[in-house]
């Protein structure tokens, strides 16, 4: 496997994306769950911030102590189903900069369509994250990664929770610099561009919309 591709297979996350995808999971579940996981996904890609030491006082004595270092990490919700990735992430990385690209899927071509786009400044001195619950054609998560570097940024990650192999190999193809975290792989894209077995629509799950 890739070194830019990474499953979280933890037993806590398998069990809670098999219960979000069940149909029978109510919307409210759905959205606690992608939370939880959230956390999860969010501990493993950022394993590699850059780290410093300062010293500090315990009780017992002065110590060189471990500190995150550099500049804010931005986190960029592909909207609308990103947002379901951002309090969980935020609850551990509270000082994170959070920026939005908003994108629709033409449901003909599968082709993003921008309509927003707001991110921090200084994105080529940041950790960058885009976030994203399904990586589907890929290509709402490359045309928004195109946008970020557009903007500046240079060590981008994406974040999803379900991939297909079809966006796997589109992001990777399209950004190859760009390391991916997903809980899971599904088998394939549907003729709607839906993950197959997946979990349905996203967003439609979490907001409780159809
Ligand atoms: N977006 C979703 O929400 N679900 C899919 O299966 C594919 C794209």
């Amino acid at each position: 496997m890739s070194p830019h591709l990474t499953i979280v297979d933890h037993p806590l996350v398998q069990h809670k994306l098999s219960i979000m995808r069940k149909i029978s999971t109510s919307t409210a579940e759905f959205r606690r769950l992608l939370r939880e996981i959230s956390q999860f996904l969010a501990y493993e890609i950022t394993r590699h911030l850059p780290m410093t030491t300062q010293t500090i006082e315990t009780p017992i004595q002065s110590m060189d102590a471990p500190f995150i270092d550099g500049k804010k990490l931005a986190l960029i919700s592909i909207l609308r189903a990103g947002n379901g990735l951002l309090d969980g992430i935020l609850e551990l990385v509270p000082s994170a900069r959070v920026g939005f690209v908003g994108l629709y899927r033409n449901e003909e071509t599968l082709e993003p369509v921008q309509y927003y786009y707001k991110v921090p400044d200084e994105l080529d001195q940041r950790m960058v994250i885009a976030v994203d619950p399904m990586l589907a054609t890929g290509n709402s998560a490359v045309a928004a990664i195109d946008l970020l570097k557009e903007s500046g940024a240079t060590n981008i990650q994406f974040l999803c929770l379900l991939a297909a192999p079809e966006g796997i190999a589109h992001l990777q193809e399209a950004h190859p610099d760009v390391p991916i975290v997903t809980a899971a792989i599904d088998s394939h894209l549907n003729d709607h561009g839906y993950i197959v077995p997946g979990l349905g629509d996203a967003g439609d799950r979490m907001f409780g919309t159809k």
